[in-house]
């Protein structure tokens, strides 16, 4: 049986494993939420840095893993290079903003972008804008850092994320460059689909969301060279392990909320 570690600053990263666990049932997963350390987005890069290459160490020392799963758009942003120059023979899958896919969505050529600060002014960030911008000139991105939600959302705190999502979005269509509205809003941050029915409300139905779960996930089953879907055994939670560096009961709120799963996170040190 294939191992895959995950790991993200906190909750968010569910969002990915939610994908994960759908798209390759027949692996162990060990997930690590470093909640005692979130948000990431709004820390230095070199503090990312230092944070993921202890996650991606822990997994692969305790839990000999077959594969890394950054699952986290700043972690990725920041780290990536890194983690990958480290562990040259491990296969290890990003998370980055799905520039891409919104842009062969987009009909009005309008694109809003929530993400962490920390992604939206990284070197990658601005590489992956300038190649989607480079093949498809009529798009226009509107990109928006989101001080606070990822951490309202880590918090599962309703009335603040109700009210940065309103002033975030607010920003976006207030930018009047180019004229049309949006039609298209990338989540940027794997903490975002969780605030989504938040934001397809004040979006309206007009605006399509988009999240990278899915495709994360059928690239991690590629770079593990499985083929076709295998099956999960009855219970769920036997092939996954849940750890935070902060409060262990709330990512195990949180995956029962979001994974729909019974298992119970440990606390880590690390
Ligand atoms: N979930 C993370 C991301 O995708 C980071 C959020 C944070 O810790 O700031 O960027």
């Amino acid at each position: 049986m294939k191992t895959i570690g995950v790991f993200d600053s906190g909750v968010g990263g569910l969002s990915v494993l939610r994908a994960l666990l759908a798209e390759i049932p027949e692996a162990q997963f060990f997930y690590v939420a470093d909640s005692a350390f979130a948000p990431y987005g709004e820390r230095s890069a070199q503090a990312v840095v230092d944070r993921s290459q202890r996650m991606a160490a822990y997994l692969l020392q305790h839990h000999t893993v077959d594969a890394l799963v950054v699952a986290c758009n700043t972690a990725t942003a920041m780290a990536v290079d890194e983690l990958r120059r480290m562990y040259p023979h491990l296969p290890i899958v990003g998370v980055e903003p799905a520039l891409k896919t919104a842009a062969s969505l987009s009909r009005t050529g309008h694109i809003g972008v929530l993400a962490t600060r920390g992604t939206l002014d990284s070197e990658r960030f601005a590489q992956l804008r300038g190649r989607v911008e480079a093949s498809t000139p009529r798009i226009h991105f509107s990109c928006q850092p989101c001080d606070g939600l990822a951490d309202a959302i880590e918090r599962a705190d309703p009335s603040t994320t109700q009210l940065l999502c309103e002033r975030y979005l607010q920003a976006v269509q207030a930018l009047k460059e180019p004229a049309q509205p949006i039609d298209t809003l990338v989540l940027g941050c794997t903490h975002y689909p969780f605030a989504a029915p938040v934001l397809s409300e004040l979006c309206g139905p007009g605006v399509a969301l988009v999240e990278t779960g899915l495709p994360v996930a059928r690239r991690t089953r590629a770079v593990l060279g499985l083929d076709a879907t295998g099956h999960r055994s009855a219970d769920a939670a036997a092939g996954l392990r849940l750890f935070s560096t902060g409060d262990p009961a709330a990512l195990t709120l949180a995956a029962q909320r979001w994974l729909c799963t019974s298992a119970s996170a440990s606390h880590l040190v690390c």
